[in-house]
């Protein structure tokens, strides 16, 4: 039976690989920051509580869980936190991505770290994984930095870029469009960015698609999103449409209107054709996903 160690298990992706990692074929560990174990009945998992910025810890558990494959979700998300908190942004997303590395070179794992879009500059995309990073921001820098550790490694390391990522989970904060939704059923006025362009991408595919990899022990850069590009304005009228609330509310602006620390990439999106290809997947269309999740959060209720 495969051991699979997922770090950031508390988070998005981390408990969507927690739900579909079946525990007839998979032993799973994860680990996250959080004290407690939100998942104390599942079969053949356990929980390690520990801050992976701990790198003699990070070093010794995973010398004794001996994974064959580490997924790393965990990392520092908020964009614009990460301008400000920079040192501890780098040590999250960056130097314990090093760890890692260096775990897995030890025991012979293959390690898979999720990525983001935010490594490139947004001047022409959608892009590629042959195009160049080249971030504008401090957390696309910390998440270019990751990418490096996991190449010059000397490891087998997939990294599986993604964007806009969303779905359903317990304790999470409110993703874009459950916020969206939330303020339209509330009648409540949105001003939403007509000039950020990428793919949406529901959490489930990005899920199937990590465990391809490990399964197809597929190495190397691979893009990992939904289907279309859109802008973000055109993404809330069709989240509008799925939930049949009325559009009226969502008002444009632009993103140089918004004040946030962060540079964001604007002209962004990426082509996810390789991944389609290599993984044997289709990846969702943005209506095919807003079904989806509109069902799942019917079973939650
Ligand atoms: N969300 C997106 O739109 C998006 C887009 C592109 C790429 N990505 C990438 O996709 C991956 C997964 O994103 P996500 O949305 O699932 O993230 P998430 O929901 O924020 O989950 C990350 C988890 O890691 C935990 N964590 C943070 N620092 C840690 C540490 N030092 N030690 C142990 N655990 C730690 C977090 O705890 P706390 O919540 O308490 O910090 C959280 O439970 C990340 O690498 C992210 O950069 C995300």
């Amino acid at each position: 039976m495969k051991r699979i160690l997922i770090t950031g298990c508390h988070g998005l992706l981390g408990q969507k690989l927690v739900e579909i990692l079946k525990p007839d074929f998979y032993e799973l560990h994860g680990i996250d920051v959080h004290k407690d174990n939100l998942f104390p009945t599942r079969r053949r998992y356990t929980f390690h509580s520990l801050d992976l910025t701990n790198r003699s810890e990070t070093l010794d558990l995973v010398q004794k869980i001996r994974p064959h494959a580490i997924i790393n979700t965990a990392a520092m998300t908020h964009v614009d936190a990460c301008e400000i908190e920079r040192e501890r942004c780098w040590r999250i997303n960056s130097t314990a991505v090093e760890t890692l590395v260096d775990a897995a070179r030890r025991i012979g794992s293959h390690l898979v770290q999720i990525s983001s879009d935010y490594v490139f500059d947004g001047e022409a995309g959608p892009y590629s994984e042959l195009d160049r990073p080249n971030p504008i921001s401090y957390y696309g820098k910390s998440k270019h930095a990751s990418e490096n550790a996991v190449i010059g490694g000397g490891i087998e390391g997939t990294i599986i870029r993604t964007v806009v990522l969303y779905g359903h989970g317990r304790s999470l904060k409110p993703s874009f469009v459950a916020w969206l939704v939330n303020r339209l059923r509330h009648r409540q006025d949105v001003k939403i960015v007509t000039d950020q362009i990428s793919n949406t991408t529901l959490v489930d595919d990005l899920a199937n698609a990590i465990i391809r990899s490990i399964v197809k022990r597929r190495t190397g850069i691979y893009h990992v999103a939904g289907k279309e590009i859109l802008s973000r304005f055109e993404f809330a009228l069709e989240v509008a449409k799925a939930y049949r609330l009325s559009d009226i509310y969502i008002q444009p602006t632009l993103t140089s209107l918004l004040g946030q620390k962060a540079p964001r990439p604007l002209q962004g999106g990426l082509l996810v054709d390789a991944a389609e290809k290599d993984l044997e997947m289709q990846f969702k269309t943005v209506e095919e996903q807003l079904i989806l999740f509109r069902e799942q959060e019917a079973m939650l209720n």
